[in-house]
């Protein structure tokens, strides 16, 4: 596995830095609200694990899944829900969290469908975001850390459904995929 590693690009003590500051801006600016906070399966579940233990106001959480890459590393622009939130959004300050934030396309369609939902209000959080290939025009509210156009793995990103194992963020290799 470590073999397919062209680079580390985010190590250990820096993730958790970075997920601590996250966490500190979120819970202030979620005092006062309803948070429930939806990870986006299953890339997020290993920074939604982190994430909600260092946020220090009462929230909620939920899952969803949608699909859109199916196996390759472009995003398809297909986007499909595997699995659905299992509560209404009414009444609730929305957070998605989200691993990565690349063309975009996944995100626009997932916030599109819960906008529709009338939560009392919407945002995002990705961990990483490649601003340099975005299709989609959509932007994340709180942003860990910005990364060039690679194609990056750990910490629950994958490359078909491998390495999320990984803690922390690397460069995967070109000749995996090429
Ligand atoms: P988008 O629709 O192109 O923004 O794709 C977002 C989704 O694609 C993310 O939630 C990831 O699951 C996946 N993805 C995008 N870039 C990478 C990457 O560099 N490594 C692993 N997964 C990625
Ligand atoms: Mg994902």
């Amino acid at each position: 596995m470590l073999n397919d590693i062209d680079s580390v690009l985010i190590d250990e003590r820096k993730l958790s830095d970075i997920v601590k500051d996250l966490g500190k801006k979120i819970s202030e600016d979620y005092k006062d609200k309803n948070l429930l906070m939806i990870s986006i399966l299953k890339g997020s579940v290993v920074f939604m694990a982190d994430l909600i233990r260092q946020v220090t106001v009462p929230c909620q959480i939920d899952f969803m899944a949608v699909s859109s890459y199916h196996g390759g590393v472009k995003s398809s622009g297909v986007v499909k829900i595997l699995k659905d939130l299992d509560i209404p959004l009414e009444g609730f300050d929305l957070l998605i969290v989200e691993d990565i934030l690349d063309s975009g396309q996944t995100l626009s369609y997932i916030k599109k469908i819960l906008c529709a939902r009338k939560p009392k209000s919407i945002k995002i959080c990705t961990l990483l975001d490649k601003p340099m290939s975005r299709k989609s025009p959509i932007e994340a509210d709180y942003v860990g850390m910005q990364i060039p156009d690679e194609f990056v793995i750990g910490y629950g990103l994958d490359f078909k459904e491998e390495y999320r194992n990984l803690p922390f963020v690397g460069i995967l290799k070109q000749s995996v995929y090429s």
